[in-house]
């Protein structure tokens, strides 16, 4: 064996310690989501991810490979939040409710948080057909574009682990709970009209609202919807005078609430 090989041996050498570290470390972070999950703690402690940075730092102040190693070790927390994510949650979460709810707000945010996937349905659709929404409705009217959304919901049946913004309209078809329901929770987030329009407003990507921008339009449309948006939801949360934080903390305190009653009830 010449030198190099005897330097790579030695790097494998240290490359199945990391793989036994790192192993270990994802057994641990199991462990804490258990013990979060049994006692009611909070799940996610961003403050605790801050704390871990500051003592790694101080670990490694001396350390010739500090930023180097600093840098791996944002890839390790990374991993474990996706860890955490998958012991949580091994379905698809769908998010409900009107236009400008903040459903895609609050799906990039719980992306970030849980390191899940994230799918907007409408840009997936969007995407697909080569053309804006605005412009499915106008060449090929609403009842297509219901056609469009419900074979993306039964696309998803067979992806896991993500975070679907829905089109606003899902629920209209009743197979529709269905399609998500087989594979994921349904969470409806809420908001008052005057919200709403103050989130909308600037929009022309919303062909039901385009000519009709104002509160009465939208709350006689959200009073002929409330019924249908409820009877799909698995957990509600209302949005109004909520930072995305805490509507986020709160979607993942009540999806786990949910799924331990339904452990308790089987
Ligand atoms: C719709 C909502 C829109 C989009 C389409 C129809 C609806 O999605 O799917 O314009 O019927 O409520 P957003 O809720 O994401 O705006």
């Amino acid at each position: 064996m010449n030198q190099l090989e005897k330097i790579r041996e030695k790097i494998g050498v240290c490359d199945d310690k990391i793989i036994d570290a790192l192993a270990e470390r994802m057994v641990y972070i199991q462990e804490v989501i258990s013990y979060k999950k049994a006692t009611g703690i909070p799940i996610l402690q961003e403050d605790q991810e801050k704390k871990q940075t500051d003592m790694l730092e101080k670990k490694l102040a001396e350390n010739e490979f500090e930023e180097e190693i600093l840098d791996i070790f944002k890839y390790i927390m990374k991993n474990s939040r996706r860890v955490q994510a998958k012991s949580l949650f091994d379905y698809n979460v769908f998010l409900i409710g009107f236009m400008g709810a903040g459903k895609t707000t609050v799906a990039s945010e719980l992306q970030r948080k849980l390191e899940m996937n994230r799918v907007e349905m409408d840009q997936r659709i969007v995407e697909k057909q080569g053309m804006s929404v605005s412009e499915i409705f106008d060449e090929y009217g609403e009842a297509y574009f219901r056609n469009l959304e419900s074979n993306c919901l039964i696309e998803l049946q067979h992806e896991k682990q993500c975070i679907v913004s829905c089109g606003g309209g899902v629920v209209m078809r009743d197979d529709n709970a269905a399609h998500m329901k087989a594979n994921g929770r349904v969470v409806l987030l809420k908001a008052d009209p005057a919200t709403i329009l103050e989130r909308v407003k600037d929009s022309d990507e919303r062909p039901l609202l385009n000519n009709n921008m104002n509160v009465e339009f939208i709350s006689s449309l959200l009073d002929k919807r409330r019924e249908k948006y409820r009877a799909v939801a698995d957990i509600v949360v209302e949005t109004d005078g909520k930072s995305i934080d805490e509507i986020c903390d709160e979607i993942i305190a009540k999806l786990i609430e949910y799924d331990n009653n339904r452990e308790a009830e089987q």
